[in-house]
């Protein structure tokens, strides 16, 4: 059985190569072991008859695809048709990051490729209409490939608008814009290579041009570029817009020869390391996940003997001064072992027994003092405050980014909080408000708690 239905796939591939549309024999028991894995593996997302409606689907954003619809975005065909099952089999095994959709490399290819076969028998668009493969031209190489040309075709396609210039993400009609569902829909932050759903390579954002991402606002290209070398350069100019993120599990801060730097810019911060922290949004009570619109955060730290000095930076789309404002909290816990009791940032403020945190606030507000303040919360009421420091130079925005510095006194000001020193970890959690995102909790988005360690 195995070997027989990987010998069919070979040939089916052949054809693939050779016609131009896939046409691999799926016998009644690929389909029968393509349902069990179905009902055991996708049907709590995407509904037991693929009408997107599974238990689970309500709490999820993007929602699950209503899999009997016939729409799929990440194909490598024209707009309008089917996927190749190479696509679909591209997104079993890789998933689609920044979705709740998981990758399935724990299913054998054999299971995976009896679901594709599965999921086709959900939709009619498979025996309606036959994948229309796109040609991709052929790639130039990094050398060949003109990035000043890509940002040209860039400028002149108006992936902008909705994009943002320096592709963050806070084009112009970004906050407009919705789904074939109905549904809000980011214009992906092209700088967040790790966060593109299907690939972040040069090939794949070719794809995607050429393709379009079908039940999104985004169009297909392949009539607007008037050549297949422009897609490449202009690919290349996008691949070249992604940032290499600073994941890490640990917050160094160095201590500072001589002062504190003296504002964000200051050469000091290169021997400060980075580390990115990774924000996701809070699961509350009615137990859905709200989009949120800032995904990571990055930390940079120096301590004397008095303070430690935050630099943040993070991409928010729009810039938020007043009500209600962008804003940032940091959490310090000084006995590890109690993040079990304080829980996760997501689901935090926990039970009532959970022990009170050291937060230090930052808001983005005209008005106010533009003092970072240094608190102790207990579910969600603040017990006492007193001053951290973040004056007003201290924090700017620029095309879609923040920078700030926040000044914590090593001593806490209250009995309480948490005192730093050199001697053991810390735990630290960032919690960031995107003023500009509706209601409440779609603004919040969590850290998960790592080491802080005073070098
Ligand atoms: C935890 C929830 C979850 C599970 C389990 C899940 N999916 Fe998904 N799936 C999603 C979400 C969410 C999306 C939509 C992502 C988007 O729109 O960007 C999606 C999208 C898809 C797509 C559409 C891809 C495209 O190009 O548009 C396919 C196909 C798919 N899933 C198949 C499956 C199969 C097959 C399984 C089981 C092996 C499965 N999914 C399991 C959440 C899930
Ligand atoms: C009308 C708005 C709009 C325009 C114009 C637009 N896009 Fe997009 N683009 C989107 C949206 C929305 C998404 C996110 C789709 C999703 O999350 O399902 C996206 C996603 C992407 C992605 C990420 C794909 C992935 O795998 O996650 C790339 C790359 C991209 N666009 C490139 C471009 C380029 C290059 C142009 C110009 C040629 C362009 N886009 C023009 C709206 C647009």
């Amino acid at each position: 059985m195995c070997l027989s239905s990987s010998i069919r796939w070979v040939i089916g591939l052949g054809i693939v190569g050779f016609l131009g549309s896939p046409t691999p024999a799926f016998s009644d028991a690929d389909l029968a072991a393509g349902k069990d894995a179905y009902e055991a593996n996708c049907a709590r997302c995407h509904g037991p008859t693929g009408a997107g409606d599974g238990p689970d689907a309500k709490r999820m954003f993007p929602k699950p695809r209503k899999l009997a619809e016939g729409i799929f975005k990440f194909r490598t065909t024209a707009s309008g048709t089917p996927p190749t099952d190479e696509d679909l089999f591209r997104t079993l095994s890789t998933g689609l990051p920044g979705s709740r959709m998981p990758d399935f490399q724990r299913l054998s290819e054999e299971t995976r490729r009896n679901l594709i076969a599965y999921v086709k028998s959900l939709s009619p668009i498979f025996k309606d209409q036959a994948p229309e493969p796109i040609d991709l031209g052929k790639d130039p190489g990094p050398k060949e490939a003109s990035l000043a040309k890509g940002k040209e075709v860039y400028a002149q396609l108006g992936c902008a608008s909705c994009h943002g210039t320096a592709g963050r993400g806070n084009g112009p009609s970004a906050p407009t814009l919705v789904d074939s569902w109905g549904s809000p829909i980011r214009a992906a932050n092209l700088t967040q290579g790790w966060n593109y759903r299907a690939g972040s390579g040069v090939k794949e954002i070719v794809a995607r041009m050429m393709a379009g991402i079908d039940g999104t606002p985004m169009p297909s290209y392949a009539d607007a570029l008037s050549s297949k070398e422009d897609a490449w350069h202009l690919a290349y100019y996008v691949h070249s817009l992604q940032e290499t993120p600073h994941w890490n599990r640990t917050i160094e801060a160095v201590k500072a020869a001589g002062s504190l730097p003296a504002d964000p810019e200051d050469p000091k911060w290169q021997e400060a390391p980075r580390t990115d922290l990774r924000l996701s949004s809070t699961v509350y009570q009615q137990g859905e996940i709200q989009p949120t619109s800032v995904n990571a955060i990055g930390v940079q730290a120096v301590y004397n003997e008095d303070a430690v000095l935050f630099r943040l930076t993070w991409q928010d789309p729009n810039e938020s001064r007043e009500d209600p404002p962008d804003a940032v909290r940091l959490f310090l816990l000084q006995d590890r072992r109690l993040k079990f009791q304080v829980g996760s940032l997501r689901s935090w403020p926990a039970g009532p027994d959970a022990p009170a945190l050291d937060v230090c606030s930052w808001s983005a507000k005209q008005d106010s003092a533009r003092e970072a303040e240094q608190m102790l919360e207990s579910n969600d009421s603040e017990i006492t405050s007193g001053a951290a420091s973040s004056s007003r130079s201290q924090d700017s925005y620029a095309d879609g980014v923040w920078t700030l510095l926040i000044k914590r006194p090593l001593k806490s000001f209250h009995p309480g909080g948490v005192t730093l020193s050199t001697k053991k970890p810390f735990l630290f959690g960032a919690v960031v408000f995107d003023g500009g995102n509706g209601e409440r909790d779609r603004r919040r988005a969590n850290s998960n708690w790592v080491d802080l360690v005073l070098k």
